[in-house]
């Protein structure tokens, strides 16, 4: 039986929905010890993953050995295929740390993401690269058509654009423009290109449509973001670590080169330029501790891995990411909705002055169906302080059909979410930490940089208290960092947490935002890699 509000009933209604939030809060809740425990692990499989392969961090060497300074000039064009979106971008380096940027977005359609054949997927991102050209570059264009029609001489030196490929999925590389995938993340799931190197399928494509585009670099966004990174805000260390944390979450950084030992002791790993001692691995970390030996997992956590395309991998990034957190709210939710003995969402709003009727969720509500709760509900739910959580609760009615949601409900709905994105947070500190540590970064006393950056204009000064050199950056990008209210600050609160940190080390830490840190990324490894390709 649902008791409606009536006096008697009010005040346990309030208590006993209160009760059952702060209950499933406390399942969310990543403490310090567990943050702790954590890293140690997190650090364990760093190092495990750059002596072996088949380990559940892959850490897989990029070949790239170097970062930019700033200084890098010329006209590239990137495309980036992530999670959502295919972005096709030009992009002109300044060589003052600046770049200009012109660029196109589309949506992925759901069925390539799970096409039967890899030609489907590659031959539309062709299709959007042509179409980009023809607006944006008539001039490299032109030549097309004539080749199309087999009258015409081959592309001119000039003519040729050095393309960075952007490939967001765990690649096993086996030199700058060369990878096999490993396995698809994020949903996809396209069989018949694992274990294909994805260069050769998006050129080959390019290829049948005689655009002048030829793949220079496969970059894997985290690169990207740790390379745009690097050439915005050049400093006298540089930057250390790239990081996503969007619709998946994963983490670049620089290694010593002579710790990357599957790759140095590797007879027939491809060319790489060692005179750096450094290399950029990618961790992959979105499968840190896939077998659970440190993670929280609560019964969402379960729920969402066993029903998922990829039950058992990406654990972390499961816990962490923006694909997976709407859905996590939402299957807390769901439990409460579903238990008889809770009473969220059967308000008869009789306390509230501007809704009159007993809240709704209608059958047409996405919140019955997998996936139905997007990780932006998270963000209004965190940046909610209207009186009576208003925004949330009209985001509530227009996006997810439940209507008339008392300002307690939504103050429960509010509680859960919280949690969920603390956690996230904690989680991302996690692997910060590992990085930070194990590179041995705050070790470093001020100033004293391996490699002494050479860059035309001032470093710019962090909003730390230290000198420069004394810093420790990172650059983040992904919807995750971009919108979700205080997530950093939560990440820096665990950091201090951390034993080998603490509140000194945290200080030191420097977050910024790499914006289209993927594309400009790009186009700095096609440059390097041009140079490397191009005679003397
Ligand atoms: C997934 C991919 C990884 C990528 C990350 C962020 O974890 O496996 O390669 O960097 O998402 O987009």
């Amino acid at each position: 039986v649902k008791y409606v509000g009536t006096f008697n009933t009010k005040p346990t209604r309030s208590m006993a929905l209160a009760e059952q939030a702060k209950r499933v809060a406390a399942e969310f809740e990543f403490g310090d010890d567990a943050v702790n425990k954590a890293v140690k692990e997190f650090i364990r499989e760093m190092d495990e993953g750059l002596e072996k392969e088949g380990t559940e961090m892959s850490q897989i060497p990029t070949y790239v050995t170097a970062v930019p300074n700033g200084t890098e000039k010329g006209l590239y064009m990137a495309v980036d295929l992530g999670g959502t979106n295919f972005r096709v971008c030009s992009i002109q380096l300044h060589g003052n740390t600046t770049f200009s940027l012109t660029q196109s977005k589309v949506a992925i359609p759901r069925e390539l993401m799970v096409a039967k054949t890899s030609k489907e997927l590659f031959s539309f991102l062709a299709k959007q690269i042509e179409a980009f050209l023809k607006t944006h570059h008539e001039e490299h264009y032109a030549g097309t058509l004539r080749r199309r029609e087999g009258n015409s001489v081959p592309p001119q030196h000039d003519e040729i654009f050095n393309l960075g490929f952007t490939f967001s999925f765990p690649v096993n590389q086996i030199g700058i423009n060369k990878g096999m995938l490993m396995r698809w993340t994020k949903g996809f799931d396209i069989q018949d290109a694992v274990g294909k190197d994805v260069c050769a399928l998006l050129q080959h494509e390019i290829d049948e449509l005689h655009l002048p585009v030829k793949v220079a670099a496969l970059v894997n966004d985290t690169v990207g973001t740790l390379m745009a990174r690097s050439y915005t805000s050049p400093g006298k260390t540089g930057t250390l670590l790239g990081a996503i944390f969007g619709t998946g979450t994963n983490g670049a950084y620089v290694e010593r080169l002579d710790k990357v030992t599957k790759l140095t002791k590797d007879k027939n790993a491809g060319e790489y330029d060692s005179s750096t001692g450094e290399m950029i691995v990618n961790t992959e970390w979105g499968s840190f501790d896939n077998s659970l030996r440190t993670l929280p997992n609560t019964p969402y956590d379960i729920e969402l891995d066993e029903k998922s395309v990829n039950p058992g991998i990406q654990m972390f990034e499961k816990r962490v990411s923006g694909m997976f957190l709407g859905e996590l709210l939402r299957l807390a939710l769901l439990k409460l909705i579903k238990d008889p003995n809770v009473p969220l969402f059967t308000d008869d709003n009789s306390s509230s002055n501007d809704v009159h009727s007993t809240t709704q969720i209608h059958d047409s509500s996405p919140i019955w169906k997998q996936w139905g709760l997007d990780t932006s509900f998270l963000s209004v739910c965190a940046g909610d302080s209207s009186p009576g959580y208003r925004m949330l609760r009209q985001t509530l009615d227009k996006d997810y059909d439940i209507s008339a949601v008392s300002a307690e409900d939504a103050e429960a709905v509010r509680e859960i979410a919280a949690a969920i994105g603390r956690r996230a947070a904690r989680l991302a500190a996690v692997a910060i930490a590992g990085i930070v540590i194990n590179t041995g970064r705050l070790d470093r006393p001020s100033g004293s940089a391996t490699t002494e950056r050479k860059s035309s204009i001032e470093p710019p000064r962090g909003d730390v208290d230290g000198s420069d050199g004394d810093e420790i950056d990172v650059g983040v990008d992904g919807s995750l960092v971009e919108f979700y209210p205080n997530f950093e600050e939560y990440i820096r609160e665990a950091l201090r947490a951390v034993a080998e940190i603490g509140t000194k080390g945290e200080k030191r830490v420097r977050i910024g935002i790499a914006k289209d840190g993927s594309g400009v990324g790009a186009a700095l490894i096609a440059l390097v890699a041009g140079q490397v390709a191009a005679p003397e």
